[in-house]
């Protein structure tokens, strides 16, 4: 197939990126290095032996959004493209709403004027807002309890009515639990610009040495040894999650939202201590306030994905932890020399 891939030089797209042109398909990147640098398709190349076409253009850009649909015919897209950090979305609305509301639209616009009706599109375990129960399954209650969340849930509601009124659409909604871990050639992985928000990028960064210690947020939860639990993926699995909806596309019709979580819950004590074991020592942290907004608990009901796009998590957290370590330790700075 001709792939486009938006967003695909940040990190989950470009492990996609490895997984599509393992498959045999041709790759076209469109990205604004927003989030993200061009060396990660070098590594693409280099882990793959193929370079992904690359566009480096802005999808709120409406004209080079077409100009990349007029150069070439794809039979799919997968729409990663679009701003992350729950924190930063609440400090800047208007620039979440704006980059991934406009910026979707603009891409659903021109796949539809130029007859391209299939997509993967980079959902949320965050429509799922706080777990009223765990696991959670795809028909479980969805709400919002950020910007960044809200922008996921709008545009999971823009495709379910765009699907109702135009039965062309087939359109997968991967709602990712907790994506981690590596490329196991330690190549690519997760480079965040700032102070990581999330859990492993900052365990990473302190084993190397970029941060002091880890804060553990609140070991006074009702859970197993007090600390948060949630759905720790594999990012190679997810990639390949991705393949698989690639291929399941032509059955299904409409607009089908699956989890991709591995079905486990671990607490953040629990990840920590099997990363400390890929490292072979402590790390410096301490038990710190709970983080407002947290849920307890959140993992996945992953009986859809198996069903319906035969796709199974296969990595596990030892995986993970070893794989997002040789990431880390090969590449202390991430991307930059
Ligand atoms: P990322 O920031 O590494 O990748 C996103 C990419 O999109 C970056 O390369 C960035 O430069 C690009 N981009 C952003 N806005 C753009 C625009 N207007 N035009 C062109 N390119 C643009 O993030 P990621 O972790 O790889 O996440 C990929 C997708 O998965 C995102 O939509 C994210 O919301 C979703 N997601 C991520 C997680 C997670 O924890 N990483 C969990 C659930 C869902
Ligand atoms: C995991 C656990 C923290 C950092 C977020 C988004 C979600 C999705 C994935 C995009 C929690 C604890 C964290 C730290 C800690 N992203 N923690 N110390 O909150 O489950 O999900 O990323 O869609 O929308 O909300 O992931 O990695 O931030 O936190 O103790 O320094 O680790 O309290 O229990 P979260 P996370």
């Amino acid at each position: 197939m001709n792939i486009l891939v938006t967003g695909g030089a940040g990190y989950i797209g470009s492990h996609t990126c490895v997984e599509a042109i393992k498959a045999g398909h041709a790759v076209t990147v469109f990205d604004n290095l927003c989030n993200a640098s061009a060396e990660s398709l070098n590594r693409v190349a280099a882990i793959t032996g193929t370079r992904p076409d690359f566009i480096q253009a802005d999808l709120l850009d409406r004209a080079a959004v077409k100009a990349a649909f007029d150069a070439k015919a794809y039979d799919a897209v997968i729409h990663f493209a679009g701003l992350k950090a729950v924190g930063e979305s609440v400090a800047k609305p208007w620039e979440y709403y704006n980059n991934n509301i406009v910026g979707s639209l603009n891409l659903f616009a021109e796949m539809r004027d130029h007859g391209v009706f299939n997509l993967v599109f980079s959902s949320s375990a965050t429509v799922y807002g706080n777990p009223e129960k765990v696991p959670l399954a795809e028909g479980a209650p969805l709400s919002a309890l950020n910007p960044y969340g809200r922008t996921k849930l709008w545009i999971e509601d823009m495709l379910r009515d765009m699907a109702a009124a135009e039965p062309r659409w087939h359109i997968v909604l991967l709602r990712y639990f907790n994506p981690v871990g590596a490329h196991e050639s330690g190549l690519i992985g997760e480079d965040p610009g700032g102070i990581p928000n999330n859990l492993m990028p900052y365990i990473t960064q302190v084993a190397v040495g970029r941060l002091k210690e880890l804060s553990i947020f609140g070991d006074d939860y009702p859970t197993r040894d007090g600390t948060c639990i949630r759905d720790y993926i594999h990012v190679c699995d997810l990639a390949e999650g991705h393949l698989c909806a690639l291929a399941s596309l032509d059955k299904l019709q409409g607009c089908t939202p699956v989890n991709l979580g591995t079905g486990n819950g671990f607490t953040v004590l629990e990840l920590v201590r099997s990363f400390e074991k890929a490292v072979g020592r402590p790390l410096p942290r301490r038990i710190a306030p709970r983080r407002p907004g947290d849920a307890v608990a959140s993992y996945a009901d992953a009986t859809r994905a198996a069903a319906l796009l035969g796709w199974k998590a296969k990595r596990g957290i030892d995986a993970i932890c070893r794989d997002a370590w040789n990431w880390q330790s090969k590449n202390p700075r991430g991307y930059r020399p």
